[in-house]
């Protein structure tokens, strides 16, 4: 049987109105995806649709190789079961401006993670590292120095050991961007400057992002502005119909 109507779609973006562990399940050999982005509900808020769908990981594991995952500490140690069969890469974290939460007994907590799972071989993950301009180095451009650990791959033709420094330098794990707030289309949006890195890093122009839990779809938005196509399921219709609207006028 073929996937249910889209809720929206346009020859870049698919959006679904349902559940996606039930798509996911029903749907494995359809649904499918370089990359999985995506923002699930924490179990954290007291909000109805914050509930944490048990099992998902699993499910989104039939779908791609690649998974970017955003989530608490508190989420991932809690559910760290479900990602079985997953294999951690490394872990970002998205630096606030001003943070949540209105507990005055801890620190303030002004960052969220995002996890890079995959699952196969490494090789054979599609990766494209960042780079950016370096704002902090004394070198000059065109400088012929010995090589960092991060700089051998990046410049061609020096020898093992030596690289052309061309004034940037990978993108930190750690990545400052500013909250809507107020501005706000979803309770828990997220930035398009969190979200354009990891679409970038993990899926090429021209292939499909997964997001099943898209919300306001924020990662539809970004991934179709960055020239890749994009799937996303939501269950919660008020966020479908915002989605929709959003990629349907390629608006914020
Ligand atoms: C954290 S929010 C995502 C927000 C999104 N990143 C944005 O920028 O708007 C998680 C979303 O998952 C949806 N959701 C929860 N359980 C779901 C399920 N089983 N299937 C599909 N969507 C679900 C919720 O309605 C909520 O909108």
């Amino acid at each position: 049987m073929g996937l249910p109507t889209p809720y929206y779609q346009n020859d870049q973006v698919t959006l679904y109105h349902g559940n996606s562990l039930e798509l996911l399940a029903e749907y494995a050999d359809q649904l499918t995806a370089e990359a999985i982005v995506t923002d699930p509900p924490y179990g954290e808020i007291s909000l109805a649709w914050d509930v944490w769908p048990d099992g998902w990981p699993g499910l989104a594991a039939g779908a791609a190789a690649s998974m970017w995952c955003f989530g608490s500490m508190r989420m991932f140690l809690k559910h760290f079961d479900d990602f079985r069969g997953w294999r951690l890469s490394q872990d970002i974290i998205w630096q606030k401006a001003t943070g949540t939460g209105p507990v005055a007994d801890r620190f303030r907590r002004v960052h969220e993670y995002a996890l890079h799972w995959y699952r196969g071989k490494w090789r054979e993950i599609y990766k494209d590292p960042q780079w950016e301009p370096n704002p902090v180095s004394k070198l000059k451009v065109g400088t012929v120095s010995r090589s960092g650990p991060d700089k051998a791959p990046h410049f061609s033709g020096m020898g093992a050991s030596t690289y052309l420094y061309d004034g940037t330098r990978l993108v930190h794990s750690v990545i400052p961007a500013k909250s809507l707030r107020g501005k706000a289309l979803h309770p828990t949006e997220k930035p398009r400057e969190i979200l354009a890195p990891l679409i970038r890093y993990s899926c090429p122009p021209g292939r499909v992002v997964l997001d099943p839990f898209a919300g306001s779809g924020s990662t539809l938005l970004v991934a179709a502005a960055l020239g890749r196509r994009a799937i996303g399921i939501e269950r919660d219709e008020r966020y479908a119909e915002i989605a929709a609207r959003r990629l349907s006028t390629a608006s914020r």
